[in-house]
């Protein structure tokens, strides 16, 4: 003990007495006394051989030890002159600072976002809802009721506690919410994330993203339907592109249609993208059936309406020819950097 004491004096003595000067001496410093093999190390392993009594105060000596040669450190390091992590005086302020990288935004949200952009121009105004949603807003009140076949054409996720609860799996149940809160004429969009209990592969995902839309007034037809798809394809993918209407089933539509515009990938001579058609299937679309306005305490005879709704991923992958679904999640940055997009 009396010898250890002895050694931390002498230690004490050598420490006060540095004085460094270059960065490079004061790294000197910082191995031979505070590195994992320098002296403080060493001394505090000689703990073990002190006598269980005297542990405490001797432990209390080293601690101060310890404090007294970082202290000491700290300040040959604040003194330091010259050389590379010398104190404050060699910093170059008129160095270039570290670049800070800049995200981009997410192609989902760039397409989206130009979607929105379009129909804004004609007068449609953006409604968000939740999307946990209870069955009424997402089936019932769209004509599905609980027994319907047509159910089976979205695979649902249910709440388990409570099967009323599920995740919405069409954004229609915001076009639900719009209608029971508003008077016609309703000119909406409803963009937003949508839930299906799909496997996941590079065409099938268990969420994606929708547009959706909704117009009611009186002497809405389906000739404003047309007029209305038909410019947004013209301003999403250039003038050059055909459309074409398929007629097909909604429950919460009537008549249905879906629509097809010209594969953008061959420019209609027949391609992998569109299966050797010619036509890639962009949305559904049709005039709101008059039971769902009925849902909503709006007279039918009076008012007519539209509706279509179109997925997001779906637009993205024909613009930019992303050719896997999955990419849109992974978020794998050399993916996200090559979409660039101010909207
Ligand atoms: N809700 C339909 C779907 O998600 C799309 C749609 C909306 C079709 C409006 C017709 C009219 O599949």
């Amino acid at each position: 003990m009396e010898a250890l004491l002895q050694k931390i004096a002498g230690y004490k003595e050598e420490v006060a007495a540095e004085v460094a000067g270059t960065a490079d001496l004061v790294e000197a410093f910082r191995i031979k006394w505070l590195g994992t093999k320098g002296l403080v190390k060493a001394i505090m392993a000689e703990m073990k051989n002190v006598p269980v009594d005297q542990k405490k105060e001797f432990g209390q000596i080293l601690n101060e030890f310890k404090i007294f040669v970082e202290t000491k450190y700290e300040t040959l390091k604040e003194n330091a002159t010259g050389g590379a992590g010398a104190g404050a005086a060699a910093i170059d302020l008129s160095l270039p600072g570290d670049p800070i990288a800049v995200g981009t935004r997410h192609p989902l949200n760039l397409v989206r976002n130009q979607i929105v952009s379009i129909f804004k121009r004609l007068g449609f105004a953006v409604a968000e809802g939740p999307e946990i949603e209870d069955d009424w807003h997402n089936f019932g009140a769209m004509n599905l009721p609980e027994d319907h076949p047509a159910r089976d054409m979205q695979d649902t996720f249910y709440i388990n506690q409570d099967p009323a609860w599920l995740l919405r799996t069409h954004t229609s149940s915001v076009q639900a919410r719009v209608m029971e809160t508003q008077k016609p004429p309703i000119r909406v969009i409803c963009p937003g994330r949508v839930y299906r209990n799909e496997t996941i592969s590079a065409r099938a995902h268990c969420f994606f993203h929708q547009v959706e839309g909704l117009y009611i007034d009186e002497n809405v037809s389906f000739a404003d339907l047309k007029q209305t798809l038909y410019f947004f394809v013209q301003e999403m993918f250039g003038k050059d592109v055909k459309v074409r209407f398929r007629p097909s089933y909604f429950p919460f539509t009537e008549p249905s249609a879906e629509m097809d515009i010209s594969c953008l990938i061959c420019g209609g001579d027949g391609c992998n993208i569109c299966k050797h058609t010619g036509w890639v299937e962009i949305l559904g679309s049709g005039m709101v059936h008059p039971k769902v306005l009925q849902n909503f305490g709006i007279d039918s005879n009076k008012y007519t309406g539209f509706a279509f709704g179109m997925g997001v991923e779906r637009i993205t992958q024909l613009k930019y020819q992303v050719n896997d679904l999955r990419l849109y999640s992974q978020n794998d940055v050399r993916f996200l950097k090559q979409f660039t997009g101010t909207v």
